[in-house]
């Protein structure tokens, strides 16, 4: 846990933000793998660690507005508890560590928001994304399963966003570790990524690094020589020469912070011609992209530059041809990278997506796109000192998809399909790097991890077989 200064300065940011009412925190519970006693792993709500910092499952947090206190609700370990998992701190120690000195039995919450609610005094919570949630919430405030989504509170989602969309040092410092692992996650990759090897080798050993050096990995690791395959989570294949790999992985620290990042190598180590003209191309608009960042750009400005530099590239690879503004008003460029840019990162990899993208990466001055590709830019607004986001451009050749464009008659001012089909059985290619926006421009984050063709070359030439 951080200071417990920390907590109770953003619970009081919180209730300063949110005026009036109560705002209701709940916690996870553990999940049943296959079994009631065989649970997943647990993970607790990235928001209540946020304002209540226990990492344990059963707990509920509560701030009432209207009365400037917090609660912390939840039960202390029975006997049966301490038998199977040693002796536990009390919640009200607990509780104490966050700031909070006001705590009581699990059983209490329902009658506490009943009294509220008697109070006319209005219950704020936010969008769930789990079944056990919902129920709770049902048999808390009445709202039918079905009502729960649509009675998230707008008001306490917002406030929320403006608070966590800013890192402070230690979340930032926090999120460094994660990178660093990472780093040992992907030159790792590099290294195993030799003929004969099949990717479950690879993405097995780097989720046992991210075990090893913090936490369970940030998101199912993609990794794949099929990288046309934006989130691939089948490691079946067994590596060839000639063929890229994609690595799409990070870890959580032990306070839950991740790291995401992407790197693209040639199997084998050594780049061939076309790997090669590609890959410069993707590292190009990485790079442009990232130099580019400070604040007061909209971050969908910084996409358009990563998509720019990829269709001047592209021209020069003899695979798109015409005048580049139109190609990139036309969007021709989604053909090869039908995502966005980026998305912004904290706790959640895609931070606070739960709430609802639209509330993290849009505002009434950025409205999201309704375009193919372009909507999926899950950040598009201005940027501000403190927020960390990724950097994530690719060329992908997806056979169903040049099929499909070619067969509508799409963007044939733009693409030499002729040349294009023959890049079918290329793969794709992604380089992600996670950056902080500073009050003058912008910091990658972590230990440098290698990206130039001579970097990543350099790694390679040390396998680990
Ligand atoms: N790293 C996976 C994603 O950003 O969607
Ligand atoms: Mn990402």
């Amino acid at each position: 846990m951080f200071k417990k200064e920390i907590y109770t300065n953003r619970r009081n940011k919180l209730k300063k933000e949110l005026g009036s009412g109560i705002a209701l925190f709940l916690g996870n519970v553990d999940a049943a793998f296959n079994y009631p006693a065989n649970q997943y792993h647990f993970r607790q709500d990235s928001h209540f660690l946020y304002f209540f910092g226990l990492d344990h499952p059963g707990f509920a947090g509560v701030m009432d507005v209207d009365n400037d206190k917090d609660y912390i609700f939840g039960n202390d370990f029975d006997i049966d508890d301490i038998i199977w998992m040693g002796e536990q701190p009390k919640v009200a120690d607990m509780a104490t560590e966050a700031g909070i000195t006001n705590t009581a039995p699990y059983g209490d919450l329902a009658g506490f928001i009943k009294s509220a609610m008697d109070k006319g005094q209005n219950i704020h919570f936010l969008p769930t994304y789990r079944g056990e949630t919902v129920i709770e919430l049902t048999a808390l405030l009445g709202i039918p399963n079905a009502k729960v989504k649509a009675a998230a509170s707008v008001d306490l989602i917002k406030a929320v966003v403006k608070l966590k969309e800013i890192k402070d040092e230690f979340e930032i410092a926090d999120i460094e570790k994660a990178v660093d692992i990472a780093y040992k996650m992907h030159t790792t990759s590099m290294r195993m990524a030799m003929p004969g090897v099949v990717e479950q080798e690879i993405a097995g050993t780097i989720e046992g690094i991210s075990l090893a050096l913090g936490g369970p990995v940030s998101f199912p690791i993609i990794l794949s020589m099929d990288g046309q395959t934006l989130h691939n989570h089948y490691h079946g294949n067994t590596l060839e020469e000639g063929r890229m790999m994609v690595t799409d992985a990070g870890a959580e620290t032990q306070l839950h912070y991740s790291s995401d990042i992407t790197r693209t190598v040639p199997v084998g180590g050594k780049f061939n011609e076309r790997q090669a003209e590609i890959y410069q191309v993707v590292l190009d608009a990485n790079m442009a992209a990232i130099e580019a960042i400070k604040p007061g750009i909209k971050y969908r400005e910084i996409h358009f530059l990563a998509a720019r530099t990829i269709i001047e590239g592209l021209k020069k690879a003899g695979l798109m041809k015409g005048d580049t503004d139109a190609a990139l008003k036309a969007e021709a460029h989604t053909l090869f990278m039908p995502h966005g840019l980026g998305h912004m990162m904290g706790m959640d990899v895609h931070d606070m997506e739960g709430l609802g993208e639209d509330y993290v990466g849009y505002d009434e001055n950025t409205k999201r796109a309704t375009t193919f590709g372009t909507a999926y830019l899950r950040l598009g607004k201005e940027l501000k000192p403190g927020y960390v986001l990724t950097v994530e451009p690719g060329i992908y050749f997806i056979p169903a998809l040049i099929d499909q464009f070619r067969n509508e008659g799409k963007f044939m001012d733009f693409i030499n399909y002729d040349k294009v089909e023959t890049y079918k059985d290329f793969g794709g290619i992604r380089i992600e790097d996670d950056i902080l926006v500073t009050e003058t421009g912008y910091r990658v984050l972590g230990k440098h991890i290698p990206k130039t063709i001579e970097e990543v070359e350099a790694v390679m030439a040390n396998p680990i077989r």
